[in-house]
């Protein structure tokens, strides 16, 4: 049932400022016409040298900016409230909030009314208010899965070599989880059970890193149960996968297949697709839409497709500045092939956003379309007609799903 806004902000604001009794609290979302500072705000308390304090994490398009406050009950305006009325202050449309004993979720009506629905815990939550990096981490260094990937020594002791990929498989986890929780708290995305597991998809997964880790985070840490399919052309991919989950003792599947042929048992929920290498992306994306994934996660990797039809016509004036130099005609064909993908995936019903999801120096391919499937087509048919048009560019994704100019 509906409530004023006040009154369920105010069951919040309650929970928020709970230092010993708040496990997390996620803000996302926005309210009709009004859109908050940041796309997402994760609060929690954390013991610092110094005391307990709040630690708010908020999140732009592409960055997070933790800042911790002062706790004082005896204060009416501490850091901590300050900071709390601040948030709620925000046009938030959601707030998903953990106390040691109950879940809230709100979320607020077109009309500007919460609707509040409270679950009780089976057993109180254990509170983790760790701030050394580790535990930062979503999943730590010693994690099982590290070791068995070959990030990690046998002590459980991140390899410095493989530091770059750490970063991306956590990067990966924290836009995997936060997309997730999104999704999940809107609706675009059922809540799994055990008996009925997310359906996730993997394709071009490699050697699995991002798999693996996916796997173990999403039920060992956030406890969704899901079911994992790896496709990779590669027949060694497959055994070496396969092989990887017996040890593990993680229920995946692992096909040979190509990703624009592979077959599956059901159609997958969520489909990730990591620097699938240049138009196998297309079919990546192509595929989700077939198989109306909910979520999808691409970070596309090389984009020679759309490069080489750019070396093979004049662009149009007054552009040739942009393509004579081969380096800028990359990052042209990167940025035009990108947003081109975003504005198709929107035309078939998507809301989709183009982030950085690891920072440039641990890997140049650092680009991530997010798209959630909402069901409502958006964006302009005509500016998507007019620029293919204009630079006489034929982008694969569209022929895929047949909806070429
Ligand atoms: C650069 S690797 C990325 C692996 C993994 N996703 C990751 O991010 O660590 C690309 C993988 O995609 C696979 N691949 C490329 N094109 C494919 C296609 N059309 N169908 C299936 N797998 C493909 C390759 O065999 C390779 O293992």
């Amino acid at each position: 049932m509906s409530a004023p806004l006040p009154d369920v902000l105010a069951v919040v604001r309650g929970h928020l400022l709970g230092p010993d009794t708040l496990v997390r609290a996620v803000a996302s979302g926005r309210r009709r016409s009004d859109q908050p500072r940041w796309k997402r705000v994760e609060v929690r308390y954390v013991d610092l040298r110094a005391g307990r304090r709040l630690q708010v994490t908020s999140y732009d398009e592409t960055q997070a900016f933790t800042a911790n406050y002062e706790v004082r009950p005896d204060v009416g305006h501490s850091p901590a409230a300050v900071a709390v009325d601040e948030l709620l202050a925000e046009p938030f449309g959601n707030w998903h909030v953990e106390t040691t004993t109950e879940q809230h979720q709100v979320r607020v009506t077109k009309k500007l009314e919460g609707l509040l629905h409270t679950s009780r815990r089976t057993e109180p939550a254990e509170v983790d208010r760790g701030h050394d990096r580790d535990k930062d981490r979503l999943l730590p260094e010693d994690d099982p899965v590290f070791r068995a990937l070959g990030l990690a020594d046998a002590n459980g002791r991140l390899k410095p070599s493989r530091q770059a990929k750490y970063r991306q498989v956590e990067e990966f986890l924290r836009l995997l989880d936060s997309s997730l929780t999104d999704a999940l708290d809107k609706g675009h995305l059922r809540t799994p059970t055990a008996e009925d597991p997310l359906r996730i998809v993997d394709l071009g997964c490699g050697n699995a890193y991002l798999t693996f880790a996916a796997q173990r985070y999403l039920t060992g840490v956030r406890g969704v149960p899901v079911h994992l399919v790896g496709v990779d052309v590669r027949e060694q991919s497959r055994e070496h996968n396969a092989g990887l989950a017996a040890e593990l003792g993680v229920d995946a599947d692992f096909v040979v297949g190509s990703i624009a042929g592979v077959a599956l048992e059901h159609d997958p929920e969520v489909v990730l697709a990591l620097h699938a290498c240049d138009t196998a992306t297309d079919e990546a994306l192509a595929r989700a839409v077939g198989w109306d994934a909910r979520l999808v996660l691409a970070a596309p990797c090389c984009h020679h497709d759309i490069a080489a039809q750019l070396r093979a016509t004049p662009a149009p004036a007054p552009y040739s500045m942009l393509t004579r130099d081969g380096i800028l005609r990359e990052r042209l064909a990167d940025t035009l092939t990108d947003a081109l993908r975003a504005s198709l995936l929107r035309a078939e019903g998507y809301r989709v956003d183009v982030v950085q999801f690891v920072e440039s120096q641990h890997t140049p391919r650092n680009t991530m379309l997010r798209a959630v499937r909402t069901g409502t087509p958006a964006g302009s048919r005509e500016e998507y007609d007019d620029l293919v048009a204009t630079w006489h560019l034929a982008p694969r994704l569209a022929e895929l799903l047949g909806t070429s100019s």
